[in-house]
């Protein structure tokens, strides 16, 4: 039995050095140099050629080295080969952070005040308290709820919307397609932590910026694909958004071409929200090869039905 890793080889380093210490019992082994795949039973990677599967006859598991799962190309993959998506503390802090960082931004009209800065232009703004600065999120999963814990220190009113019902205290709930419309119309900022999948993609449309309140702002901290490039930037120059934080575009790298690197109602990030961090990473994967062992559920294990 062994343990492939196919991402970054950098730090793959940290990977292997934690499971030399943590499982030294568990062979692993960064890239395929020298490997023996008839011996790989899990495998670690970003994204997966379906042709390095065909080559690995006892392969149990793949882990996503992310969170996210919509890279590996799930349509392309065995239906039965069991999914599992990073959840670990690396990613998580760095989510909240990020979350944070971009809500507080819009709140405090960061971006206006860039683009006066470039005008030489000093003119102030009235404060909005914080308490009457709707916020919501989208997705309210493991990445979701982190955020939404580390913006309610800050007062703001905050709401979330998933697929299925979540009691969050201090956070009004909505879920479905149905209770969208009504989540959406209390957005004053509005955050995406949704996965990819075919019921979510392009769900940030004409149609979803238009049911914002006037001046709303979008964060995008998920996948670029989730997102109309050409909507936004419509929303953006009617006035319907006042601003965005993006870091997730489709594709990437963003294009240089893109209206986005330049427009002044847009701050982008090149998709470092949430970094997975190699350590910690390789102990959730440790503790998840010895749950398989045990033949106990695995943590993150996604839905293939679902796609997340
Ligand atoms: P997760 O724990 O699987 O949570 C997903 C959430 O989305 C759940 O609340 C789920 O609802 C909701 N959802 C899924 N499909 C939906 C739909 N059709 N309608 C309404 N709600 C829906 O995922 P996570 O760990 O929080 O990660 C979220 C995403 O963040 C990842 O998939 C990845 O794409 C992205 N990400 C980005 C970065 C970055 O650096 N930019 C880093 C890490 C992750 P239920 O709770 O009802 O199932
Ligand atoms: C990063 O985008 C992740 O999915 O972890």
């Amino acid at each position: 039995m062994s343990v492939l890793y196919t991402s970054d080889p950098v730090r793959g380093e940290t990977w292997a050095a934690t499971f030399a210490e943590h499982a030294p019992d568990v062979p692993f082994h960064v890239g395929l140099e020298g490997v023996d795949l008839a011996q790989v039973e899990y495998l670690v990677a970003w994204r997966v050629d379906p042709a390095l599967l065909a080559r690995l006859p006892r392969l149990k598991v793949l882990f996503s080295v992310g969170a996210g799962v919509d890279q590996l190309g799930l349509a392309a993959l065995p239906p039965q080969l069991p999914i599992v998506r990073m959840i670990e503390s690396g990613i998580i802090t760095g989510m909240a952070e990020y979350l944070a960082l971009a809500v507080l931004m819009l709140h405090r009209q960061v971006p206006e005040y860039l683009a006066q800065q470039a005008r030489r232009e000093w003119r102030p703004h009235s404060v909005v308290p914080a308490a009457r600065r709707r916020v919501g999120i989208m997705g309210l999963g493991v990445l979701g709820e982190a955020a939404l814990r580390q913006l309610a220190p800050f007062g703001f009113a905050l709401r979330g919307w998933s697929r299925s019902p979540h009691a969050l205290e201090g956070v009004q709930g909505f879920h479905g397609a149905a209770q969208l419309p009504a989540f959406l119309a209390g957005c004053d900022i509005l955050a995406c932590l949704l996965p990819l999948t075919d019921d979510t993609r392009g769900l940030l449309d004409a149609r979803l910026f238009a049911a914002l309140p006037r001046g709303a702002c979008v964060v995008n901290a998920a996948r670029g694909g989730l997102l109309r490039e050409h909507d936004l930037l419509a929303a953006l120059d009617s006035g319907q958004l006042s601003a965005a934080v993006l870091d997730v575009t489709d594709p990437e790298p963003l294009p240089v071409a893109s209206a986005l690197w330049n427009h002044p109602k847009v701050i982008l990030t090149p998709h470092v929200a949430a970094e997975t961090r190699p350590g910690t990473a390789a102990l959730a994967v440790i503790e998840n090869i010895r749950r398989h062992g045990r033949g106990e559920p695995l943590h993150g294990l996604i839905d293939r039905g679902q796609g997340y």
